[in-house]
């Protein structure tokens, strides 16, 4: 069975984009379906780039709202939808222990950094600060913490030779982009039913 899946962002949209391509007619065609992309934010960019692609699109503003208020709305819009997984993508807010129970190991979200080492926003500029030789991207799933989640896959990003904070988020992106769909294939592919 095709697993169901919604995708939150907040802002670019690049992984976004590419896992509805490769769901479109790539790596995930047969197992899985975006039934929605979600923003917190009107203003992001990949809000416009999936509803140009065909797929469905809803923003609830999370600008000034309680954490949790927002999240029962958010709740609520995702119910008729019957998902299986949520797929973070550079979805900028911390969700709810209201809404992470809603969907007990269903949300996957990526970091650009090795979760037991840098938690929160700016991974790669925290490698580049460090003059980490290496860093690595991580999926995993989300629990109540921030960035504390089980670890599903991790990637190493080599940084050797790269000089400047935009290479790295080059070379960075290019991996996540890469790697997310693959690590998202397998999970869904090989989840018990
Ligand atoms: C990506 O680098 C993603 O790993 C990061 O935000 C960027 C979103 O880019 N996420 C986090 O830092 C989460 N803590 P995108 O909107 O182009 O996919």
């Amino acid at each position: 069975m095709k697993k169901r899946i919604a995708i939150f962002i907040s802002g670019r949209g690049s992984n976004m984009e590419v896992i509805l391509r490769q769901a479109r007619e790539g790596l995930l065609r047969d197992c899985c379906t975006v039934a929605l992309v979600f923003s917190n934010r009107p203003d992001a960019p990949g809000l416009k780039i999936a509803g140009d692609l065909g797929f469905p699109t809803a923003c609830i503003p999370s600008a000034g709202k309680k954490r949790e208020a927002f999240d029962r709305d958010v709740l609520d819009l995702l119910a008729p939808l019957k998902l299986d997984y949520i797929v973070l993508a550079g979805y900028m807010r911390m969700l709810s222990p209201l809404f992470i129970r809603a969907y007990p190991r269903r949300i996957i979200n990526i970091h650009p950094a090795d979760t037991r080492k840098f938690q929160g926003i700016g991974g790669y500029a925290w490698a580049f600060e460090q003059g980490l030789k290496k860093t690595c991207v991580t999926v995993h799933y989300v629990d109540e913490g921030m960035d504390t989640g089980e670890i599903i896959a991790q990637r190493e990003l080599d940084l050797r030779g790269l000089d400047y904070l935009e290479e790295i988020e080059k070379k960075g992106l290019a991996l996540e982009h890469k790697m997310y769909s693959e690590v998202l294939k397998e999970l869904f592919e090989h989840e018990q039913e």
